[in-house]
């Protein structure tokens, strides 16, 4: 297959483009949580990607710091261990490690005491000394209920104050606020000691290349944006599904459920960047803004516009499964959603009437994630014996994960004397045309926070917005206990009631599956049932 390889010109600039420009400067990242899992599977495996990309600064330093009393060896060989089972074969890079784990120091300590941030404070300024490494970026991966906390802590202890042109940034994992309320106090707490340019609010989300494609797709192509409206398009569809259950999360998912969970952070996000204006410029604040907007234009969601379920036993990729409420730290007649769905109306001129339909879940029949524009039908009138129904839609299919690409459907004839029209696709995939990249998704947020581009972190308002469009349907199920849990098996395609949401609207879900072959335009229509049409 040929590599396309034109360069961006100036003005088609993305932002990653621009980005990789520069190098960053030197720093030190501060890892609170250097035990946890986060740091094991996202933190470290990224930072040794980036060694590899050679996009770290040579001046670099990782101290971790946590509550178990370990040395920084036996830290660093926990790590190698961690990172072998991420390798192919187990085989590390050898000089990309080392030039990590040389540059790590662990400082065993309890991160809720003040005398930590006094140590920690020294241990910066040892550092400082000989190599000047003034900039810090602390990265709280750690739970929810410490980030306040801890950079009250940080603040006491001067250790976000900015000086001499040295930075001081902070990453904040999610969940950001468990409802609206939560997320104000937390904003106002964090925003007492740090601005908002030193706040890094993670939505991992945002760190998939396919995510941060839309923008491109949409801003860097003269073809889509035209067709990008209500006159174009009829609806919407936007899938998290996954196979997985709720794992060991079991504790915290009981508190938080698929709606809390994935909605107004990780689909809102896709939501923000599907709906958005185009920005005046790729500066963190023109997108930021824009997506913001975006987000308050949708309606208030009111019950009858969404759907919840609980996955009760079944099969999985041909594995028998048991029901949510049977997973450890779950209770037994647990209420707690692990599938949602929902129709969000967007009330603004390029919007107004396209429903956008969003719905995700734990233990579905398959893994992706997509989001597909359906394009309103041809007018017909050259079909109009043929049931309209049965002319294939045009619809353009964007994968995120984990079989990326895009597709675009369309109809065409059947060879043959008479005029059939079946459903044809084009099909873009990554793999096709990009040598793969090492990646497990937190290379560009970590990248970006060192070179303080923040386009693809959430900004106080953007996070707020979105709690406020969901805290209605929050109140109302808190408010009203379902009756039909588990109302859906594992390994199926979700409850029937969400079928019933689409229906109502004379529109059905595009299946859940992994991948689209090619030409299976209407998946839920054999290429056989070609429309025929009769002129
Ligand atoms: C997390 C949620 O934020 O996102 C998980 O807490 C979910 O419940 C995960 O499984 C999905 O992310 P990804 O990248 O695997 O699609």
């Amino acid at each position: 297959m040929a590599t396309v390889t034109a360069p961006l010109s100036k003005g088609a600039e993305t932002a990653a483009k621009a980005r990789g420009a520069g190098q960053p400067q030197s720093a030190t990242l501060v890892i609170f949580g250097a035990g946890g899992d986060l740091t094991k599977r996202l933190v470290v495996p990224a930072l040794y990607h980036l060694v590899q990309a050679r996009k770290l600064p040579d001046r670099f330093a990782i101290i971790g710091v946590d509550r178990r009393d370990q040395t920084t060896e036996q830290w660093s060989q926990s790590l190698t261990k961690m990172i072998q089972t991420l390798t192919p074969a187990g085989r590390i890079d050898a000089s990309a490690w080392s030039w990590l784990t040389d540059r790590m120091h662990y400082m065993p300590a309890d991160f809720t005491q003040a005398e930590t941030f006094t140590h920690l404070e020294k241990l910066l300024a040892r550092q400082r000394e000989p190599n000047n490494l003034a900039n810090v970026l602390f990265y709280l991966a750690v739970a929810e209920r410490f980030f306040g906390p801890i950079v009250e802590q940080l603040g006491h202890a001067g250790l976000t104050q900015q000086s001499d042109g040295a930075w001081r940034r902070v990453i904040i994992e999610k969940p950001f606020g468990h409802d609206l309320s939560s997320a104000k106090a937390l904003n106002a707490q964090v925003l007492k000691v740090l601005s908002e340019d030193q706040i890094y609010r993670i939505d991992h989300f945002l760190g998939k290349e396919t995510v941060q494609n839309i923008l491109v797709l949409r801003f860097a192509n003269g073809i889509f944006e035209p067709l990008w409206n209500r006159d174009h398009i009829d609806h919407v569809q936007i899938t998290a599904a996954e196979t997985i259950g709720v794992e060991d999360r079991g504790g915290f998912y009981e508190q938080t459920g698929a709606l809390r969970d994935m909605v107004p952070n990780h689909l809102f996000q896709l939501v923000a960047m599907i709906g958005m204006e185009p920005p005046i410029s790729f500066d963190a604040d023109a997108v930021r803004t824009k997506k913001t907007e975006l987000l308050q234009a949708i309606h208030p969601i009111s019950p009858d516009s969404a759907i919840r379920g609980q996955y009760g036993g079944g099969v999985v990729l041909g594995q028998q499964v048991q029901g949510y409420r049977h997973e450890p730290n779950v209770a037994p007649d647990s209420e707690t959603e692990t599938y949602v769905a929902l129709k969000l109306g967007i009330d603004n001129w390029r919007w107004a009437g396209v429903p956008f339909y969003l719905r995700t879940g734990k233990r579905l029949s398959a893994r992706a994630t997509e989001i597909t524009i359906q394009f309103r039908q041809a007018p017909y009138a050259l079909f109009r014996d043929t049931p309209v129904e049965r002319l294939p839609a045009n619809i353009l299919t964007l994968r995120l994960q984990p079989d990326e690409g895009l597709s675009v459907s369309f109809s065409a004839k059947r060879p043959g004397t008479e005029i059939e029209i079946d459903g044809v696709a084009m099909d873009f995939a990554y793999r096709d045309y990009f040598e793969p990249v090492a990646t497990v998704g937190y290379e560009t947020l970590i990248y970006d926070c060192l070179i303080g581009d923040a386009t693809l972190f959430q900004r106080a308002d953007t996070v707020e917005v979105a709690w406020r469009a969901v805290q209605g349907l929050i109140d109302s199920w808190a408010r009203d206990p379902v009756t039909d849990f588990p109302n859906y098996a594992a390994g199926s395609a979700g409850p029937a009631a969400a079928d019933r949401l689409l229906a109502r609207d004379g529109r059905v879900w595009l299946p859940i599956r992994t991948h689209y072959p090619h030409a299976a335009i209407r998946p839920d229509r054999a290429s056989s049932d070609a429309a025929k049409v009769t002129q």
